[in-house]
């Protein structure tokens, strides 16, 4: 029999949805950039593995990514250092060491509703409560205060954060930044902040928790913004005090970061500008593309995305988010029933837009279709 933490949990129903799909389907499910990682990021990792980078390194990661990732932090708190960084095996791999880290058996983390399939799952494997809260629509899925004050209860220990947003899209503004900070102090609640989308924006830039306290923790990850989510690179930042302790956990993972992909990543933060605003050019395009186009569809109403590839429309008629996806898979077109995200995502589908504007426009029209039929 296994442990009873594995019983606790299940892996994402995300999955579940391309198990049926034919190989020429058009891909709207896809949570990774349809990108290559920038080439000078390439070069770097083929040059380390052929001149023997290929051993342990420090548990926290090279000196030289940590400084290059603290020197990004300083405009949000001037004296970030090395000391506040870890790099770690990916953002999942951060927000798990982060979870076992922080929460006890017993405490309760108020997670995001709808919102990115690990954070629950965490909190269960370290013997912690997810307790979800929900993200408004109607206020550009902005987290309601008011609810977030009637869920705090004496073993709440943590509230995770997640801007830009895996489903929505949605950016926080700085004022909800601000209330969510207040709220937190308040309680003398950790602020887990899961920033993988922090460069991926369409309409300004998103507001970072990093600098709000010592019970901060940022986590990114080189996944998306690098194009290189294969290479599982991430990495997290939090008080020094906080952060050896989170080190502790994340050396007994994984004793290190690989250290090939860390010399890629130091090119790729170096000479990898160019290629991050040729893919963010076609996003937007991308983002404006599906913009308008579903727009044009009867029956769905949607909160236009600010940062993230994704888009997730609510539709008006009734059968569930699995149904909807089934139908359009019918027609070739794999998208994410919005109920894997969490009960609020009921009625949603999350479309990606990692995928090329061809693929988009079909994927939108059998959309389009599947709404006419459904709504009838
Ligand atoms: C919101 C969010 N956080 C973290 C991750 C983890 O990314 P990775 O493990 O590739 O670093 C993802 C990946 O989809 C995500 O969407």
């Amino acid at each position: 029999m296994v442990a009873q933490r594995v019983l606790a949990i299940e892996i994402s129903g995300i999955r579940k949805m391309f198990e049926g799909a034919p190989p020429s389907a058009i891909n709207l499910g896809l949570g990774e950039p349809d990108f290559d990682p920038p080439q000078v990021a390439v070069e770097a990792l083929c040059t380390a593995v052929r001149t023997g980078q290929n051993h342990y390194g420090p548990s926290a990661g090279l000196p030289e990514l940590r400084e290059a990732v603290a020197e990004r932090y300083r405009d949000r708190l001037a004296d970030t250092s090395r000391e506040h960084v870890i790099i770690t095996a990916s953002g999942s791999e951060a927000l798990m060491a982060v979870a076992l880290a922080l929460y006890d058996p017993g405490d309760e983390v108020l997670v995001p509703d709808p919102g990115f399939v690990l954070y629950g799952p965490h909190a269960r494997i370290a013997g912690a409560t997810p307790v979800p809260y929900p993200l408004v629509e109607s206020a550009e899925w902005a987290p309601d205060l008011d609810r977030l004050e009637s869920l705090v209860t004496p073993k709440t220990r943590a509230i995770v954060v997640n801007s830009p947003s895996n489903p929505t899209g949605a950016v926080l503004s700085a004022r909800a930044v601000e209330r969510i900070v207040e709220f937190a102090d308040r309680h003398d609640l950790y602020i887990v902040s899961d920033e993988a989308y922090e460069q991926i924006v369409y309409d300004g830039p998103a507001t970072s928790f990093w600098g709000r306290g010592d019970r901060v923790v940022v986590v990114n990850t080189f996944s998306k913004t690098l194009a290189m989510t294969g290479w599982r690179l991430g990495f997290l930042l939090a008080a020094p005090p906080l952060a050896i302790a989170i080190n502790k956990i994340h050396y007994h993972i994984l004793a290190c970061p690989p250290t090939p992909t860390q010399i890629a990543v130091i090119a790729g933060l170096e000479k990898g500008g160019p290629a991050l605003r040729s893919m963010l050019r076609e996003f937007r395009a991308r983002r404006d593309l599906v913009v308008r186009e579903l727009g044009r569809i009867r029956g769905v109403s949607f909160v236009v995305p600010r940062g993230a590839f994704y888009v997730f429309p609510k539709f008006h008629w009734k059968g569930t988010g699995l149904e909807v996806a089934t139908a359009l898979l019918g027609r070739g077109v794999i998208s994410t029933p919005g109920d894997a995200f969490g009960s609020l995502g009921a009625s949603h589908l999350r479309f990606s837009f990692a995928a090329s504007r061809a693929h988009l426009r079909q994927g939108l029209a059998c959309f389009k279709d599947v709404a006419e039929a459904m709504r009838r």
